[in-house]
């Protein structure tokens, strides 16, 4: 079953529900907000002070950092992580596969305001597999008559019962920018969060595992040789408006992305799929 919704002050989203799974989509940023299998808890975290309004990027799910991660690589005033996630994606269609597996499809295509945020001419096309297992598929297509580089994130926030007990597998001597200390650096053994973490991962062997207390959650990627691990911790936390003081405890990210050297160029015509396979 799939509903059309809006919220009081008009914030359109989609739920879909089927024998396995339930989600909720946002139209803006083709944002995928919620995400849990009948009968579990959520899989994906979602901050109980979120803004859900016009302009302003949802804090948790899935938000689509693309076509630039991070900060714009020469022009601090263009917004970070892009413009995908604040942007409004047109609903292709809801597929409902068979009474498991619900398939949603949103597309953004290049408009005179993205024109003015980035020069290039392109179709992006979502697809969510909303199932036992969640896909998320991001394709860049290029339609203009110039190459360009693109750099992007399925930014997956993924809800944990205590962030001290959490720990990450599969990441073992793969080496890192440590985006805190601006150093290369390889990690050691699996990922333990007790103090603020920011960084990219480069040659990853995919999957990657999330322990958490009572799960397991295996995050696969197709499309993809980096990853980032986030955790703001306790200050950077506390000095978000959209996430509660204590909210780092109950939250990881584990992004499946095309980030730094990982970035893609891409012909005219030529397309690039990024994927992140959930279970
Ligand atoms: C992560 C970045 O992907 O996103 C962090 O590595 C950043 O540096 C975080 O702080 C959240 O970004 P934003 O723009 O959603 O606050």
């Amino acid at each position: 079953m799939t509903k059309y919704k809006k919220f009081l002050n008009g914030f359109e989203y989609i739920e879909v529900s089927n024998k396995s799974a339930r989600a909720k989509i946002a139209l803006q940023g083709a944002h995928l907000f919620h995400y849990e299998q009948q009968g579990k808890k959520p899989l994906l975290w979602l901050s109980e002070t979120s803004f859900f309004v016009a302009g302003k990027a949802i804090r948790g799910g899935v938000p689509i950092c693309w076509p630039w991660f991070g900060k714009h690589k020469t022009e601090s005033s263009l917004p970070q992580h892009g413009f995908a996630r604040i942007f409004f994606w047109e609903l292709l269609g809801v597929n409902e596969t068979d009474e498991n597996s619900t398939e949603v499809s949103l597309q953004l295509k290049n408009s005179a305001e993205s024109l003015k945020l980035w020069p290039y001419r392109f179709e992006l096309l979502l697809r969510v597999t909303v199932a036992r297992t969640l896909s998320i598929a991001l394709t860049t297509k290029n339609c203009d008559e110039k190459a360009f580089e693109i750099t992007s994130a399925l930014h997956n926030y993924f809800a944990v019962a205590n962030i001290n007990s959490v720990y990450v597998e599969g990441l073992d001597k793969t080496r890192y920018f440590d985006a805190l200390k601006k150093e290369n650096k390889i990690q050691r053994g699996n990922i333990y969060i007790s103090e603020e973490v920011d960084r990219v991962y480069q040659e990853v062997r995919n999957p990657l595992t999330l322990h958490d207390q009572d799960r397991t959650v295996h995050i696969g990627a197709e499309g993809s040789s980096s990853a980032v691990v986030w955790n703001p911790w306790i200050d950077k936390c506390a000095g978000m408006s959209d996430m509660k003081d204590d909210a780092y405890k109950t939250m990881l990210c584990i992004e499946t992305t095309n980030a730094l050297e990982d970035g893609r160029i891409l012909q005219p015509d030529e397309e690039h799929t990024l994927t992140a396979v959930i279970s």
